[in-house]
């Protein structure tokens, strides 16, 4: 990521969903440089290797309301919250068992922990930061579900803004574009829909894990402070061409 000068020295931050190397991972590590105190969550055993020395590390599995609560009572204090966890599988979420999982990990799963962490954000007067997708807008005929829980997630960061300012605790979003990341993988193995995304975006190119840590620590940083209940799109300009 560029140089991007902002000082988080003395903040306390999770990210939750930071296990596989991709957007929840660059932020993270985006915070760490910035002198924050960094922990990160995920669905595996592991994080990704080069990740294993470097951030204090849960395995978590959002579905699970005890074990969210668990980790929370475990934090004494926190600053940030950042929800990256999420799922989705082209061409799968037409089946309804697997359409309920999904919401149940993107939508559910980003209320539960910050419901949980609700207290913690609170004595911090800190910030809270969601993760959507350009698919909270668009229609997407191959992730229904995917669609369904990032447009709530958007909605739920507005409610929760409101409700929550009076705390003194900002709740935001971003909407990344096309990312390279674990979760892209199978879409790029077709090289016209490669194409397709470079052509439309009038950036040109797909963009990388580290295009959204800098968004997320203004969003996180006093630079935003009178910013609350938005959500940023991070897509190279592709959502406006
Ligand atoms: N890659 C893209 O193009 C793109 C575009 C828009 C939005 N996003 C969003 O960015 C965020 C990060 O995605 P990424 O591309 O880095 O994908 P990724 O697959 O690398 O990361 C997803 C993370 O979610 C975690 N996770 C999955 N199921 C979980 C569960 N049940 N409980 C807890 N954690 C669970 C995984 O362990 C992993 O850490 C997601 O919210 C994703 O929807 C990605």
């Amino acid at each position: 990521m560029p140089d991007i000068r902002f000082d988080f020295s003395g903040a306390e931050v999770l990210v939750v969903g930071a296990s596989r190397a991709g957007i929840g991972a660059s932020i993270a590590r985006a915070f760490q440089d910035a002198g924050a105190k960094v922990a990160i969550t995920g669905a595996e055993p592991e994080p990704a290797e080069e990740d294993r020395a470097r951030f204090s590390y849960t395995q978590l599995d959002v579905t699970d309301l005890a074990a969210v609560r668990a980790l929370s009572a475990k934090t004494s204090k926190l600053d940030i919250l950042v929800n990256c966890a999420a799922i989705t599988s082209r061409g799968e979420e037409m089946e309804p068992t697997f359409f309920e999982h999904v919401v149940n990990v993107n939508l559910h799963g980003t209320f539960r922990t910050a419901e949980a962490f609700h207290s913690q954000l609170k004595a911090q007067k800190g910030s809270l930061i969601n993760i959507a997708s350009m698919y909270a807008t668009f229609g997407s005929p191959k992730n229904p579900a995917y669609g369904a829980s990032k447009a709530a997630v958007t909605q739920l960061t507005k409610s929760l803004s409101i409700a929550w300012a009076p705390d003194g605790i900002r709740v935001n979003a971003v909407a990344p574009g096309f990312i390279v990341t674990m979760q892209s993988a199978r879409s790029r193995t077709d090289p016209a829909h490669v194409a397709a995304v470079n052509l439309r975006t009038p950036m040109g190119r797909w963009g990388q894990p580290e295009d959204i840590a800098g968004p997320v620590l203004f969003l996180a940083s006093p630079a935003s402070a009178f910013m609350t209940g938005t959500c940023l799109a991070i897509d190279g300009g592709y959502s406006i061409a």
